[in-house]
């Protein structure tokens, strides 16, 4: 079965708690927290002491994408603050594999992710290491954006390499998900999809969570 995971970028930060209780409610199994820099990406979003509060406020999985540079500075404090995974990009470390390492010794799992142009041999000798996979299907820094059908067929050839190490590694595919373009990701083996404004910006959270999970 599909993982769901809102993106809170799209939801009402004058009330964050209540919005991520309406998402549990609706379906959905994690929580994706987009943390950007104003360096990595062009946009400045949230920090620790937010996800601290959100975990407060829910049991579910918090998934942590981490769209900042030097994002080996700010492992432990995500991790305390309640983080369940963390994603770091490819394009962001030199050294991935010690990065992996250290967020897996704070006591989370760990993801990485690339960026639409990048390759997937960038991370292909990385994969057995991580949790998670994250191929984005825009350019990381906004909710709101279109789709990159480009990507699709990395999907296919992360999801082929993953089935191949035999171990639990999630395929999360992030950007411009929407219940027209599940179907078709969900087919070339993604099993975590997030969505900010598919699910933030419809009338019924519900409704759109279930669309993404049974779409075809
Ligand atoms: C993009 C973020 C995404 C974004 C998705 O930089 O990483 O998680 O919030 O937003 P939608 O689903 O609206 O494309
Ligand atoms: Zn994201």
């Amino acid at each position: 079965m599909v993982i769901i995971a809102p993106s809170i970028l799209s939801a009402d930060f004058t009330r964050l708690g209540e919005e991520i209780q309406a998402v549990e409610r609706a379906g959905a199994q994690w929580i994706h927290i987009d943390v950007m820099d104003g360096h990595f990406v062009p946009n400045i979003t949230i920090g620790p002491v937010v996800v601290e509060n959100i975990r407060k406020k829910t049991k579910l999985f918090l998934d942590c994408h981490l769209m900042i540079e030097h994002p080996e500075k700010y492992i432990e404090a995500f991790a305390h603050a309640g983080a369940d995974l963390i994603t770091i990009h490819r394009e962001s470390v030199r050294d991935p594999k010690s990065v992996i390492n250290h967020i897996k010794k704070a006591g989370c799992k760990a993801g990485i992710a690339i960026n639409p142009e990048i390759s997937f041999e960038t991370i292909r000798s990385i994969i057995p290491l991580v949790d998670l996979v994250l191929i984005m299907s825009v350019h990381p820094g906004f909710s709101g954006q279109k789709f990159i059908p480009e990507v699709v067929p990395k999907i296919k050839e992360a999801s082929e390499v993953i089935q191949k190490t035999h171990k639990q590694i999630y395929l999360q595919v992030d950007g411009g998900i929407t219940a027209e373009n599940a179907g078709i990701v969900k087919k070339n083996g993604a099993d975590v999809l997030v969505a900010a404004s598919f699910i933030f910006k419809s009338t019924s959270y519900e409704t759109a969570i279930h669309q993404l999970k049974t779409s075809l």
